[in-house]
């Protein structure tokens, strides 16, 4: 059955109840218009050519105001959000930082970080510009927090056709059991099938095992209650995780995402799941051509879903420039920026009016999909949307032990305390 991104993302935001504590309109200690601060975490190739396309055009439309780009490399914040965290609480606020649509927003808005942007949404008429599920996943209690940029896909599974072929794989697995039977083929002969990288990247592993085995209903229930991470169904697919990790290089993995994905070009491993963001690397970094020199699939058990999430800008809370931080944010809602931005960064343009014609290959027929109404969408843990801060922190931690343990009874019972303690 078709799940409505609706119900979905019924998890985000606008279902959250509560008022919101000191989120109310600005106190900002300064409002210089010449010069505006914004923090991310995309710098490596592959993240900045898409910032790059955004500032230039911000600089182009701003000519008066200075742009201090406040980057701190770490694929999906791992390193940016403790340093933003450290910022925020010392009441030093970027004027705009990048943070996930989704629960890990209302984290921040609850905490009283973010500005209410209701009416720079309705005097730029973007209300009606972006898809309802998205709208509401930056909403709360009727108000709007942050500005999405872009809509990414994580379950996906990239390789090589010229090395699975010399591997002699015919074709991608469409399971993690058939990925097994892979990977043992592939072990007998001296090669491995997965790369993997660093913590976070192990995370978005698991996701996808976890989406592939249940299935969308069952992961969606994953975060709010209903699945049950110690029953035996999960138990069983977190046992099958650590055997799919079996058949990667952890023990050597080294380096952020992109390292993980060059093995996979020349031939240190087969297959790298990981988020469409490996477009903008393959493509524009690397120079490498689509469905020949890498191509992607579902991630095993996922065909037909979407694993969502979107990078969004918020004005901070007491930011020193926040005229020009709206702006920044102006540009980031603009058609001009998201048409500039997304074919760069490997991502679909959060508006529903993006130029279709800029999107090509990959990109073409994740527009298709995102856009498709029998499209099943969920949202992505490591990537913000299903699991509040503290959760999502606490399933870090767990998720490190659990790598080294192996114990898959005691990993389960941490994440589902950790649930009750976050709510
Ligand atoms: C995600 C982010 C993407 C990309 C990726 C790798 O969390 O949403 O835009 O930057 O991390 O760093």
């Amino acid at each position: 059955m078709p799940i409505n991104r609706r119900e979905v993302l019924s998890v985000g935001l606008a279902a959250a109840v509560g008022a919101l504590a000191g989120c109310s309109s600005s106190n900002a200690p300064g409002d210089s218009a010449s010069q505006v601060e914004v923090f991310s975490w995309w710098t490596g190739p592959g993240e900045k050519e898409g910032l790059d396309a955004l500032v230039a055009d911000f600089k182009a439309k701003n000519p008066g105001i200075d742009f201090n780009n406040a980057t701190v490399a770490g694929g999906a914040g791992s390193n940016s959000k403790t340093i933003l965290a450290n910022r925020l609480k010392a009441n030093d606020p970027p004027d705009s930082y990048q943070v996930h649509a989704g629960l890990d927003l209302q984290s921040d808005v609850r905490a009283g970080k973010c500005e209410d942007l209701t009416s720079l949404y309705e005097r730029q008429g973007w209300t009606d510009k972006l898809p309802k599920n998205l709208l509401d996943a930056v909403t709360l209690d009727g108000r709007i927090y942050s500005v999405p940029v872009d809509v990414h896909r994580a379950n996906l599974l990239w390789y090589s056709p010229k090395v699975a072929t010399a591997a002699g794989i015919a074709a991608p697995p469409k399971t993690w059991d058939e990925f097994l039977a892979q990977g043992e083929a592939l072990r007998a002969k001296g090669l491995t099938a997965l790369s993997i990288g660093p913590a976070w990247t192990q995370k978005h592993l698991l996701e996808t095992v976890l989406l592939g085995q249940l299935g969308p209903d069952k992961y969606l229930g994953l975060w709010n209650g209903r699945t049950d991470w110690k029953g035996p169904e999960v138990l069983a697919v977190l046992a099958l995780f650590i055997q799919v990790l079996g058949y990667s290089d952890l023990g050597s993995a080294a380096g952020d995402w992109q390292p993980a994905l060059d093995k996979i070009i020349s031939g240190a491993a087969v297959y790298n799941v990981m988020g469409d963001w490996v477009v903008a690397y393959f493509s524009t970094s690397k120079q490498l051509v689509y469905d020949t020199d890498y191509a992607v699939t579902a991630s095993p058990g996922s065909a037909g879903i979407y694993d969502f999430l979107s990078d969004s800008f918020t004005l901070a809370k007491g930011a020193r420039h926040r005229a020009a931080g709206e702006k920044w944010l102006v540009e980031c809602g603009s058609t001009g920026g998201q048409n500039l931005f997304n074919p760069r960064k490997g991502s679909v343009p959060a508006r529903l009016d993006g130029d279709s014609a800029l999107y090509r290959g990959y990109l073409a027929e994740a527009m298709a999909a995102w856009k498709d109404t029998h499209t099943k969408v969920v949202g992505s843990l490591t990537h913000g949307v299903v699991a509040n801060s503290a959760w999502s922190a606490a399933i870090d931690t767990a998720l490190v032990a659990f790598v080294r343990s192996r114990d898959a009874q005691a990993f389960a019972a941490a994440v589902a305390a950790s649930y009750e303690s976050s709510k």
